[in-house]
């Protein structure tokens, strides 16, 4: 080529939880069933949307203005109805002009870090959910910047680390909270989320919250929004419904801007964001035509609860079957639908198999594994080639800590008894062999 074609940041995007699909797809080739355990899709798990929500949609295309450009920030009344709903919390107060939406939260996502300053880094948790960290990491040129989740307290942060890494890096204008988070399932405790705010405040930093998740807990957890504890730093909270409807095919997602009154920088940002999205002409319309009609019918809370409660009673279940293996660091998850799995420091080992009896799939992973690769890796490509069980590698997510990502979506009780039980096997083989 003429010129280098490639910037900096290009080799920081990468997507395991989609990258270990080619894999599972070439066993899957030769006769292995995969169990998909590595995607948070709940439709893709056979999660069924109640008929009222499905006839909602179904009047909106059977109508004529569904299928028209809307403005770019989004509906009006849309927005009127979501700002309304965060003022009702009594924190922070926004106005429609505040809400801006996107195709999706991996569109927001992608665009809240592309027009930042190379030098401006946003600090994140590690484990990382990948779309903010190689986004992150793509527009800086550089390598995620993180603050450590303790898998040893609970997954909540490292708040020592976190300030310490914000106090001497002048680098960092912002930190991420994913609440309830990606990849752990861990809840943030409103102490915590008080002391991030006052580290923001301190060091004249803003905060984005990824709340994706926000109205996803159980199990007595209750997740507390950035709008209400956010005083007067500037803060931008992202949302969406690919999880909490769940309709994750109508790339829908939006982010409120907080505080943006307080400080002329930060609401320089929020506008250069807009605009992003006026040079695009606006986002998918006709899931903001259904956002108002289906959160503002009563029975929306009580289909949620119900929801709510079977993804509590998976976590139990998955809990019961794992959390007995002592070389496992395991937490019950309170949050959104995943939880990590740690293998303990030193279990780990490059020897270490499960008997794959397809012999076809035996040579394809003894081929993956024949090279340097992270060990949760090979425990990963091992689980998948003799149980069938497609999980994703944490060291995936900007970790050092080495384990794996599974979801908690299966419907299927019985199916998900059996899945998580060959986890348990497979573990237990891989370590004693
Ligand atoms: C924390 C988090 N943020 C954002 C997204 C992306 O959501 P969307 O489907 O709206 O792009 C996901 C999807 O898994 C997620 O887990």
């Amino acid at each position: 080529m003429r010129q280098r074609l490639l910037a900096e940041g290009a080799n920081e995007l990468s997507y395991e939880i989609r990258e270990i699909v080619k894999k599972a797809e070439q066993l899957k080739k030769l006769g292995i069933r995969i169990s998909w355990e590595n995607i948070g899709d709940p439709i893709q798990k056979n999660h069924k949307l109640p008929q009222w929500i499905k006839d909602i949609i179904a009047d909106l295309v059977k109508g004529d203005d569904a299928y028209s450009y809307c403005p770019s920030k989004g509906m009006l009344e849309t927005r009127q109805f979501l700002a309304a709903q965060t003022n009702a919390y009594g924190g922070v107060q926004i106005a429609p002009e505040d809400i801006c939406f996107f195709n999706g939260l991996g569109d927001a996502i992608s665009k809240a870090y592309q027009f930042l300053a190379h030098t401006a880094r946003v600090i994140g948790p590690s484990p990382a959910y990948s779309t903010h960290s190689s986004a992150e990491a793509a527009h800086a040129g550089h390598e995620p910047l993180t603050y450590r989740l303790d898998p040893d307290n609970h997954w909540y942060p490292d708040l020592d680390d976190l300030y310490n890494k914000v106090k001497y890096n002048p680098n960092v204008v912002g930190i991420l909270i994913i609440n309830p988070d990606n990849p752990t399932g861990m809840v943030y405790p409103l102490e915590t989320l008080q002391r991030i705010v006052a580290i923001a405040k301190e060091f004249n930093l803003f905060i984005i919250a990824d709340e994706i998740y926000i109205n996803i807990t159980y199990n007595g957890a209750r997740a507390y929004s950035l709008a209400e504890i956010i005083g007067s730093v500037p803060g931008i909270s992202m949302k969406g419904i690919s999880k909490e409807l769940p309709w994750p095919g109508s790339r829908c997602g939006w982010m409120e801007y907080y505080n943006r009154d307080k400080e002329p920088e930060f609401d320089r940002f929020c506008n250069v964001l807009d605009n992003a999205k006026m040079i695009e002409v606006c986002s998918t319309k006709l899931p903001q035509l259904a956002i108002p009609r289906i959160f503002g019918d009563p029975r929306f809370k009580a289909y949620r609860e119900a929801t709510n409660e079977n993804i509590g009673r998976r976590a139990r279940i998955i809990a019961d079957i794992l959390h007995t293996v002592p070389e496992l660091t395991f937490n019950e998850t309170y949050g959104a639908f995943y939880n990590t799995i740690i293998f303990r420091e030193g279990t780990l080992k490059p020897h270490q198999k499960i008997k794959i009896d397809n012999a076809e799939a035996r040579r394809l992973v003894e081929g993956w594994t024949n090279q340097p690769i992270q060990p949760d890796k090979r425990f990963v490509y091992y689980l998948l080639g003799a149980k069938g069980v497609c999980v994703v590698p944490i060291s995936s997510f900007c970790s050092e800590l080495q384990g794996f990502r599974v979801t908690l979506l299966e419907e299927n009780e019985e199916v998900l008894v059996q899945t998580f039980t060959a986890i348990r096997d497979g573990i237990v083989e891989y370590l004693n062999s």
